[in-house]
């Protein structure tokens, strides 16, 4: 259980400003910190929601030079698209900022500097690449070469993108600068690292034994990390763009991105409070909350607390609910492949419905594993959920009101035993959805706040108020009177999750305040009181709308494929005698397990029909190791072994590279068959 605070600090990833935001980002990130915070808010509480754009690190270095224009430029541009997209989708951040700023410089350099000189960082000097032409050093990802393991000539310093093995840049056979072209010569370089060894039994009792109520995802994913055992990481880097390294002799030096960013947020609270900030992240009484997607569960929950803890004055956080994966239409959202819905360009085809994609996003929202958004979803919910039930019930109270008594509260006579069940299901919503969005249930809790309109929408439906109008006022009075209430309910349950419409309800309600308290009640609106003009809070969305994304989607994907097919063409061919000499086979997988400090790579323990064999693969980011258990494979029996990791190889496990949705997949035979049995 957690405990109570006195404040709450929410935090939400910084985005890298290379790019816009897409609904991904929406769905894993912002959708859920604002609701939180929203509601944190309309309760009273002291609560800041934080925000900026991530401005460092290799990638954005690597799209200016190609791009001819200095990184500046590039951070300039895409933070201010990032900020735009954020405040049109009612993001309600105190501050929104950036890690080029003045402030953020100067409060991450003091940081380093203030752990530089307790000791708390280990020096080490190996040797790197570095680009005499240039005169510089290059950044893994700025050398490409030769895999020593696929031959695929195009790897990059850090991975094969062709066998998915993560490599060195020292293991590149044939290593090539892309800065210059020239052959880059390896060179000393010294280093700082955080001993992240040294506080790993602090990491492990506060996480594992102190945090046992975070999500299973986050959970897991921390104890498989620590089970693995931490190792020093490098803070400073040999680039050119980021904030210097502050200290003597390191000139050229900067800050690994990952260092410098989750400071961003200690230096946004800085800038948005220059005198309160320290109490919202040195006092014991508030909670620290980071909202993150799943790729950034290591940094937020081992590095940063870390660093966090060496400093020594500041709290950790205590709680980290990182969402899964956002998938569109069944492949994973990637933006060099432009498959992703980004919010910009959603904002011009769908003008004014911001509040429909955060209520699809909620409602589909990847919290515990990832989930796909497709178009046919987006419209099914605007159209059967939005207009037929939460609109349809708004618009029928507010309409009925104007059409039988002048658009002023109807007075509530005596209810009936059907109004009573009506009301008494309002009881207990407050807490329940306190508890859901307490525990970081978003999903959850905006499915009871659409309940409420649900109830809303039959009653109306099962008292017909428009046929009694005829016969008996009194009773059209009373109907009205407490489908009014429902919907000053629905203008406060929603306010979290649909800002935006939320507003636009208690305009025509003519209510002044958001009071989450009153949630429940069923006299927030005095009778008497006039109500205004209808005005439609959801439209139905045509199919032809629909049509015109999917059709753009298959564009987009028809467009990659045929890169593919032109970056992947078929090899020349080999005669039959080079073919006889594979010898490729069908083996059970007896074990499987990740191999330790490697992250791409499994090892198999194979039964081979001729006593069993070790097979190291490079297929760990596609697979759970338990699940390839028992499973058959084909596998190339007579390659020549090779160590890897320090695990001699024997052989390689024949994988298909899907191009288009970039995943690895192991081939297997239709049927099983015994192992050891030839592939011919
Ligand atoms: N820019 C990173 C990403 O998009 C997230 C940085 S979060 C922070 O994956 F903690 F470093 F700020
Ligand atoms: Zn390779």
């Amino acid at each position: 259980m957690e405990k109570n605070f006195k404040r709450t600090l929410v935090t939400t990833a910084l985005p890298y400003a290379n790019g816009p935001v897409h609904i991904g980002h929406l769905a894993g990130v912002y959708v859920p910190a604002d609701i939180y915070t929203r509601y944190l808010r309309l309760k009273g509480e002291d609560v800041i929601l934080i925000g900026g754009s991530d401005e460092h690190g290799v990638p954005i270095t690597i799209k200016a030079r190609n791009e001819g224009v200095t990184p500046q430029d590039i951070v300039d541009r895409y933070h201010g698209i990032i900020k735009k997209s954020f405040e049109e989708f009612g993001i309600s951040f105190d501050i929104y900022s950036r890690t080029t700023s003045e402030i953020h410089h100067k409060t991450a350099s003091e940081f380093f500097r203030k752990l530089y000189d307790e000791g708390k960082f280990i020096e080490k000097t190996s040797a790197q690449y570095y680009d005499e032409e240039a005169g510089q050093f290059l950044a893994d990802r700025y050398i490409t070469g030769t895999c020593p393991h696929c031959k695929n000539e195009n790897a990059y310093g850090d991975q094969c993108e062709a066998c998915g093995t993560s490599l060195n840049a020292t293991d590149l056979i044939n290593p090539k600068s892309t800065i210059s072209g020239s052959v880059p010569v390896l060179k000393d370089t010294k280093h700082w690292y955080l001993p992240l060894d040294q506080h790993e039994a602090f990491l492990r009792e506060w996480i594992l034994e102190g945090h046992k109520e975070w999500k299973t995802n986050v959970y897991g994913q921390c104890k498989s990390w620590l089970d693995m055992g931490l190792q020093p990481r490098a803070v400073s880097r040999d680039i050119d763009w980021g904030v210097p390294v502050p200290v003597e002799g390191a000139e050229g030096k900067v800050l690994y991105v990952w260092f410098d960013a989750p400071i961003g947020y200690i230096s946004n609270t800085k800038e948005l409070m220059p005198d309160k900030w320290e109490l919202y992240w040195k006092d014991k009484e508030t909670k620290l909350v980071h909202f993150i997607g799943k790729d950034n569960i290591v940094f937020h929950c081992i590095v940063f607390p870390a660093m966090l803890k060496a400093e020594g004055s500041f709290i950790l956080p205590e709680n980290v609910p990182a969402n899964e994966f956002l998938n569109l239409e069944g492949d994973k959202i990637s933006t060099s492949r432009n498959w992703a819905v980004w919010l910009h360009e959603y904002l011009v085809d769908f003008p004014g419905k911001q509040d429909v994609l955060r209520y699809v996003l909620t409602a589909n929202a990847p919290e515990t594993k990832d989930n796909d958004f497709t178009w046919r979803d987006f419209q099914a919910r605007n159209n059967n959920e939005l207009v037929a039930i939460l609109g349809n019930f708004i618009n029928r109270s507010i309409v009925l009101t104007h059409k039988y008594f002048e658009g002023k509260v109807p007075v509530a006579g005596e209810f009936t035993e059907y109004d009573n069940a009506t009301i008494a299901e309002f009881a207990s919503v407050k807490e329940e959805i306190e508890k859901l969005l307490q525990n970081y249930r978003f999903r959850d809790a905006l499915k009871e706040a659409m309940n409420l309109a649900r109830i809303g929408n039959k009653y109306l439906a099962d008292t017909e108020p428009w046929k009694l109008a005829k016969t008996d006022m009194a009773r059209v009075s009373t109907i009205l009177n407490i489908a009014l209430q429902i919907s000053a309910n629905l203008a406060i349950a929603f306010e979290p999750f649909l800002p935006f419409s939320a507003a636009k309800l208690r305009k025509m309600l003519n209510m002044t305040e958001c009071d989450w308290s009153r949630l429940g009640e069923m006299n927030i609106l005095a009778e008497g009181a006039a109500i205004n003009a209808p005005e439609l809070l959801f439209e139905k969305i045509e199919d032809a709308a629909i049509e015109a994304q999917i059709q753009r989607l298959q564009e987009t994907k028809a467009a990659n494929e045929q890169k593919a097919k032109k970056a992947n063409p078929i090899a020349e061919n080999i005669d039959f005698e080079d073919f006889l000499k594979l010898d490729i086979r069908v083996g059970t997988v007896l074990e499987c397990t990740k191999v330790p400090k490697a992250d791409k790579l499994l090892m198999f323990k194979i039964d081979d029909g001729l006593g069993g064999r070790t097979i190291v693969s490079g297929i760990a980011k596609h697979y759970a190791p338990e699940d390839l258990v028992g499973k058959q494979v084909c596998f190339i029996a007579n390659l020549a072994p090779r160590k890897i990791k320090g695990i001699e190889s024997q052989g390689m496990i024949l994988s298909a590279e899907d191009f288009v949705n970039n995943r690895l997949v192991v081939t297997t035979t239709n049927s099983e068959v015994s192992p050891g049995s030839e592939v011919k």
